[in-house]
């Protein structure tokens, strides 16, 4: 019998490999220890701790509240349960924007504090200074164009991008300013299936999509979408693999429903004192001795 070939922890490098061979690229996203290890087993690629965090984790409206806090304590969380995926830490809201020198510093608290191996942006040409800033800092940066949630208000919605000749050209640009910058990778977002072939073709650097067709390099979702736990609503891009929504609330109502008739916890559950100390404990009591 041969032993199964030994696994290897995934590498920015890997990615790009893969792309050379022309193998997809699978990604999820994982905000805990128990998602990560799962996920790791199944030897998905790369883990994504996406700002998504705070719609399907924390109940926000959308990924801008988020903080670099919150993004640092689900980070731990999942490189404690992953051992082989490229971990990939989201950027939140105003942790790059206002200057390259502090996106350089919070991209370095992801890998320092959160245990992240590379970090992620939104945006284009005006990411490009923060993007060269961070890579110079010996940290791989992946790119996010198209539907980049955390403009949610500049876009008008969360909605596709890149319809028009005008705006992909420009998405087109944008790939390739970043490309440039130094990304690693990008992801497209919620684009035209045809644009996003087109600009996987064009660059070098493995796309990874996530509503942009087959054509990418690579695909990921949202895990909380694609186990279905996530209720609120369903981008038409998602594909749920699961109902785990239904599965939860048919186990806490199964639980309930034992609790209240107290067939739960049965025998099985339930720990017990050996007969001579319930015996020694009955007679302390009467006799008034208990502590
Ligand atoms: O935050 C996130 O989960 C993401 C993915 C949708 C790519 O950015």
């Amino acid at each position: 019998m041969t032993n199964p070939p030994e696994r290897k922890k995934i590498t920015t490098l890997t990615l790009r490999q893969k792309k050379a061979r022309g193998e997809p690229i699978t990604m999820l996203t994982a905000y805990d220890y128990a998602t990560a290890l799962a996920v790791d087993r199944a030897g998905i690629d790369s883990i994504l701790v996406g700002d998504s965090l705070g719609m399907v984790v924390l109940g926000y409206a959308n990924t801008l509240p988020v903080t670099m806090q919150d993004m640092l304590h689900h980070c731990r969380a999942v490189a404690r349960g992953a051992q082989y995926a490229l971990l990939i830490g989201d950027m939140p809201f105003m942790s790059y924007q206002a200057s390259a020198d502090e996106a350089v510093r919070n991209a370095g608290r992801f890998l320092q504090e959160g245990g992240m191996d590379a970090v992620k942006l939104e945006g284009g040409r005006e990411r490009a200074e923060a993007v060269r800033g961070i890579v110079g800092a010996g940290i791989p940066v992946q790119g996010h164009l198209g539907l980049t949630p955390q403009s949610v208000h500049q876009l008008g919605g969360f909605r596709t991008q890149g319809k028009t000749a005008a705006a992909a050209r420009r998405l087109i640009e944008d790939a390739e300013i970043l490309q440039e910058a130094g990304c690693f990778s990008l992801v497209l977002e919620a684009i035209p299936a045809r644009l996003a072939r087109l600009v996987s073709e064009r660059l070098e650097i493995p796309t990874v999509g996530i509503g942009a067709g087959v054509g990418c390099d690579g695909q990921v979702l949202v895990t909380h979408d694609l186990l279905g736990l996530f209720d609120r609503f369903t981008p038409r891009f998602v594909k749920k693999y699961a109902d785990l929504h239904a599965v939860m609330a048919e186990a806490f109502g199964a639980y309930r429903a034992e609790v209240e008739a107290r067939s739960f916890p049965a025998e099985a559950h339930s720990v017990e004192m050996p007969e001579e100390d319930w015996s020694a404990l009955q007679q302390l009591l009467s006799s008034g001795k208990a502590a």
